[in-house]
């Protein structure tokens, strides 16, 4: 278990000792929900609902300084080249250091350009939001869409810029439908790409360009984009005045803080793209200050790392009681898992402990009617990280947003409380059964309870509270990657299928053979090729 594997026994024989014991005991103890949260401005992070207790916490903490978290978190925002497949610093934060000072790249300080962009983004934003322009159509894949994507729906009570339009699946079927409806005279496309070489985004950028010159636009000034490679976009035909740029040292999946939320920015207008930036800016300065128990990711991190590597539950659900946060779930899939779904560590010796866990989720309360039937009654735990804000932007319907409450609430309590066979039982009798269909009804009826879960509980969700969410998240990834040893910055995992993809396409075109293919392969294509009319 490498160099933490004291520390991993530890908790192991934590776990044991405490088999059987339920959560709902723990609150036998005065004060346990106070205990077990952490605050930070007006932000709770609530974990009392799960089985840790003062001992289990302070091993998890000792897992972190073992893993000499604090030096490497300095690393991080010190512009260390902390992803060491790639040799790249790590400073998302950086795009979000608004009111911090000098951020240094190998001897180089990076904010003078962070700085310099940002305000080129202001200015084009404006310009765009005072134009004729009525649509965006944001162009993307990954972390090129999945953040502006959620960011924008999250914050649409604060849009007062052009509709908003996202395209990403190389399925011609996305940009069909995006685009069916648009006037080409008044959409802007954005084209989001780091490396302006995704085969998906490019794709459908030419498309885009196409239908632009056909429909009677001008592909020459309607067009900007969003990328690493001045000279990718210059060869695709955009400008340079329209190309907002930023540096390696931006992972995809971090990259809404910089030029790839510009689509965002144009919704919500600068400002509130500037306090989007500084609720992130707050989560950081609240992460490299507070200390232990008192540090809401570092907490958050070691809630999963309890459940994923100590425990043993293969997924967590995020649960935002919250339906402007629909696509937070999709935004952290991506976050965690392409972060942290990964079988070595840094010096390239396997992880001893499971990796990431699988993220999946939705909004509630629509998934209470989809999937937690299994959550409260499957064979399998999923520890759940419900989100609720205590008001919504609708005064006039206040009471949906106490319904609402009242719903994330019950959640987390019946997940924990359970129903017994007694219990089930005195249900059954009451109406009115009896005998062995009591008894058979009954057990159908049983809550096992004890599953754990959390709450993370704000005022409203607003552009300065989503930069914050975002932000813990993002700490939470990069803790719980450290104590498994491996780079939460790199993505290997992705490339075998892209090679693939890019060697079957001239088979599919009908240009090659598939006889070098396995046979399941071959056939597959052969019978699509038969199936093709078009
Ligand atoms: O899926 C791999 C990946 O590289 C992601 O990490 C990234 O967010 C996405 O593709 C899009 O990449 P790009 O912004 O370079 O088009």
């Amino acid at each position: 278990m490498g160099s933490l594997s004291v520390q991993w026994a530890a908790l192991a024989a934590l776990k044991e000792k405490n088999q059987g014991r339920s959560i709902l005991s723990l609150f036998d103890t005065p004060n346990r929900a106070s205990e077990f949260s952490a605050q930070t401005g007006d932000m709770l992070f609530d974990y009392s609902k799960t089985n840790l207790d003062a001992e289990t916490r302070d091993a998890l903490l000792a897992l972190v300084e073992a893993a000499d978290a604090p030096a490497k978190c300095a690393a991080m925002f010190g512009g260390e080249a902390i992803n060491d497949t790639e040799g790249r610093a790590v400073l998302h934060t950086a795009l979000r250091n608004l009111d911090g000072g000098p951020v240094y790249v190998d001897g180089f300080d990076v904010m003078p350009g962070i700085h310099a962009t940002l305000e080129r983004m202001r200015i084009y934003a404006n310009h765009i939001r005072n134009s004729d322009i009525t649509d965006v159509v944001n162009i993307g894949i990954g972390g090129s869409d999945l953040g502006p994507a959620m960011a924008v729906q999250a914050l649409s009570p604060y849009h007062d810029g052009p509709r908003c339009h996202f395209v990403s699946n190389v399925d011609g079927a996305h940009i069909a439908d995006v685009l069916r409806g648009l006037e080409a005279k008044t959409t802007l496309v954005i084209v989001a790409s780091k490396t302006f070489t995704t085969i998906e985004t490019m794709t459908n950028a030419r498309t885009a360009k196409a239908w632009m010159q056909a429909q009677g636009g001008d592909a020459s000034a309607q067009f900007a984009a969003l990328s690493t490679s001045e000279e990718k976009t210059r060869d695709f035909g955009i400008p340079p005045e329209r190309v907002f740029g930023f540096e390696d040292w931006v992972g995809g999946r971090y990259s809404l803080w910089g030029p790839i939320g510009l689509s965002l920015m144009i919704a919500i207008g600068p400002d509130r793209f500037d306090a989007f930036l500084r609720g992130g800016q707050e989560m950081d300065r609240h992460f490299q200050t507070a200390q232990g128990v008192g540090n809401l990711p570092v907490m958050l991190a070691l809630v999963g790392i309890w459940h994923a590597q100590v425990c043993g539950y293969a997924s967590r659900a995020v649960l935002p009681y919250d339906q402007r946060l629909a696509r937070l779930p999709d935004y952290f899939q991506q976050l965690e898992m392409e972060s942290n779904g990964k079988a070595v560590q840094m010096d390239g010796t396997p992880v001893d402990v499971s990796s990431g866990p699988i993220v999946w989720g939705a909004a509630g309360t629509n998934g209470q009617h989809a999937f937690y039937q299994l959550i409260h009654q499957g064979t399998r735990i999923v520890p759940c990280e419900f989100m609720i804000a205590a008001e919504g932007h609708e005064p006039d319907l206040a009471h949906h947003h106490q319904l609402l409450i009242a719903n994330c609430l019950a959640q987390s309590e019946a997940l924990m409380r359970g129903r017994s066979l007694e219990e089930a039982r005195a249900k059954m009798e009451a109406a009115g059964l009896s005998g062995d269909e009591l008894e058979r009804q009954a057990r159908h009826r049983v809550f096992t309870g004890d599953r754990p879960s959390t709450t993370l509980a704000y005022p409203r969700l607003d552009p300065f509270v989503l930069g914050q969410i975002v932000a813990l998240y993002e700490h939470r990834v990069f803790v719980e990657g450290v104590i498994l040893g491996i780079n939460s910055f790199d993505q290997w995992g992705v490339e075998l299928g892209k090679e693939l993809a890019t060697s079957l396409q001239p088979i599919i075109e009908g240009h090659a053979d598939a006889s070098e293919k396995d046979g399941s392969t071959a056939a597959l294509v052969g019978f699509l090729h038969q199936h093709q009319k078009q």
